[in-house]
């Protein structure tokens, strides 16, 4: 088996567009901007084109967020997020996201560690991290026949 070094030697610029949509969930899709296994943290736009309750999960830390396309609230909150958007989500929120509108959804998120996803019971049911997304891409990419990029930093 061949192994192939997806990290970059230094600064790295991503196109997006050379990017796949990686299935998430239903109706939920990722491209990896970035994804660092080793520190846990990773960037990746999301896109959802479905509207209604998308998850409930928990951030043990902190996420960045900037919307790009379609807007999107969480139950937990009375703000809801467009286009142009930046959202903070604090280290310990617990929140149900929810999508509106016409447009399907784009956000760009940072997130500065793993995100418990839970039930209705609060239960945790998955634990996403930086290596989970990685394992995700490289699987859709052999799938596929594609030549994963670097994005490991
Ligand atoms: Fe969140």
């Amino acid at each position: 088996m061949t192994t192939v070094d997806l990290t970059p030697m230094g600064d790295q610029l991503v196109d997006p567009v050379d990017l796949p949509w990686v299935p998430q969930a239903e109706g939920v899709w990722f491209k990896p901007l970035r994804l660092s296994p080793v520190s846990g943290t990773w960037t990746n736009l999301l896109k959802v084109t479905r509207r209604g309750v998308i998850s409930r999960h928990r951030h043990p830390f902190p996420v960045e967020a900037w919307v790009l396309q379609g807007s999107w609230r969480y139950l937990e909150h009375d703000w809801t997020a467009g286009p142009g958007s930046y959202v903070y989500e604090p280290a310990g929120d617990v929140h149900t996201l929810v999508t509106e509108g016409e447009d399907e959804m784009v956000t760009l998120f940072s997130m500065h560690g793993r995100i418990d996803y839970l039930n209705d019971a609060g239960e945790v049911t998955f634990i996403e991290t930086a290596q989970t997304k990685l394992d995700k891409y490289l699987d859709y990419c052999a799938r596929h026949r594609l030549a994963p990029l670097p994005v490991v930093a």
